[in-house]
């Protein structure tokens, strides 16, 4: 894989920078900067080359349609303050933009398109619309691991137009979790939350071969609750998983995995409401599950002593909401107890584990900390990750 750093001459060169700037927002406040101040390094190499800069990036999965609070302008202000750095957000149609039109009469250094995910060609890994990206600059580089499981316009089809090359932070998080797998130390218990249950449902049925727990907490586990008959009133889930939930409790058994779901919950009536501890049998069906409960936490925390690797991506609940963080800031506490003692080998990911470590201030406390989530998982699971495959 040819890194950035690798280009003799960047010199006026424009250079398309696919990144990942897909941070957690409230009412269009940022409310985790960590994918930003990851990739600052590699926008002041380019700079410090007099490269001139294209950022390319999504937020959130606004599936090909303009939808304003997922524009890049608060990402855009955010990067221009740290860069202390006029930065233009370039809003007009990706499809009618000409690489003459970038810089042009403007002493400018560093553009932004506008969400890419405003176009349905982007996660369609459209050919076209790949090449016209590509026809904007003349060197095209990949430094958002977090998005390179995707198999999207800006991270696998554009590289067949262009020069490209891996950048600095996307070869530090594969370097880094290469390293990791490759010195494992058993027993590993891997935790998986969060809400994206379509993108890692169908992840844990590899992983279990690979682990000893492997602890289901967030959105997934609602839909393993209600496969073993629970009501689980309004909570997030995902249509027609029964079948996979059965393959992961069939091959755990036969890999002698154990995978872990929740005891009890925390319920709300709503994401703003108070919590109630509630044992399974009892959720009603206007009820919301948003945390783990107080036995679950116990168990959870058993299985972290009892390892001597954890890996976690995403939280056990919504966090966002204090009533509902316990789960998570519990999880955290006992794996910076023992990470304190040097017991534990311990590496988190993904953009909302991220920002509930940084919150909390304990992610000095991990061993690595990665910007990604679900390709996170995807490169434990062994698989090449398709923008990864495509830079080598
Ligand atoms: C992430 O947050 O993991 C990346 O930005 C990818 O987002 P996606 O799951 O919507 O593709």
């Amino acid at each position: 894989m040819r890194n950035i750093k690798d280009e003799p001459n960047l010199n006026q060169k424009k250079v398309l920078l696919r990144l990942d700037l897909n941070v957690p927002l409230n009412n269009g406040k940022i409310t985790d900067t960590t994918r930003i101040d990851k990739i600052l390094p590699t926008i002041k190499f380019l700079l410090k080359n007099n490269a001139k800069i294209i950022i390319l990036s999504h937020i959130g999965r606004p599936k090909g349609k303009v939808i304003e609070e997922l524009s890049l302008k608060p990402i855009c202000e955010s990067l221009e303050n740290k860069l202390n750095q006029d930065i233009r957000l370039i809003s007009k149609n990706i499809k009618e933009l000409k690489s003459a039109d970038l810089f042009d009469a403007h002493n400018e250094k560093i553009v932004i398109l506008e969400n890419l995910r405003f176009y349905e060609e982007e996660e369609k890994n459209d050919n076209v619309f790949a090449k016209h990206l590509a026809s904007l600059a003349d060197i095209y580089v990949n430094d958002a691991f977090s998005c390179s499981h995707r198999s999207h316009a800006s991270i696998l089809e554009i590289t067949k137009f262009i020069s490209s090359y891996a950048g600095l932070q996307l070869s530090l998080e594969i370097n880094a979790l290469n390293k990791i797998t490759s010195e494992i130390q058993r027993p590993v218990t891997c935790i998986i939350g969060g809400s994206k249950i379509s993108t890692k449902i169908n992840i844990i049925k590899n992983l279990i071969t690979k682990f000893d727990n492997i602890i289901i907490v967030g959105g997934m586990a609602n839909n393993i609750l209600k496969y073993k008959g629970y009501e689980i009133g309004k909570s997030i889930q995902e249509n027609n998983c029964d079948q996979i939930i059965e393959e992961i409790f069939f091959v755990s058994k036969k890999e002698k995995c154990k995978v872990i779901y929740p005891e009890d919950v925390l319920v709300g009536k709503d994401l703003h409401g108070l919590p109630e501890t509630k044992e399974l049998d009892n959720i009603s069906k206007d009820e919301l599950i948003l945390d783990i409960g107080p036995k679950t936490i116990k168990i959870i925390n058993q299985l972290i002593e009892e390892s001597n690797t954890i890996l976690w991506n995403g939280p056990a609940g919504y966090f966002e909401n204090p009533s509902f963080s316990k789960g998570s800031v519990e999880i955290a506490k006992k794996i910076v107890e023992k990470n304190k003692e040097n017991k534990i080998f311990s590496v988190a990911g993904g953009g909302d584990t991220v920002a509930l470590l940084n919150k909390m201030g304990v992610t000095s406390h991990f061993n690595f900390v990665s910007t990604a989530g679900g390709a996170f998982l995807e490169y434990l699971e062994g698989k090449e990750l398709p923008g990864i495959k495509a830079l080598n």
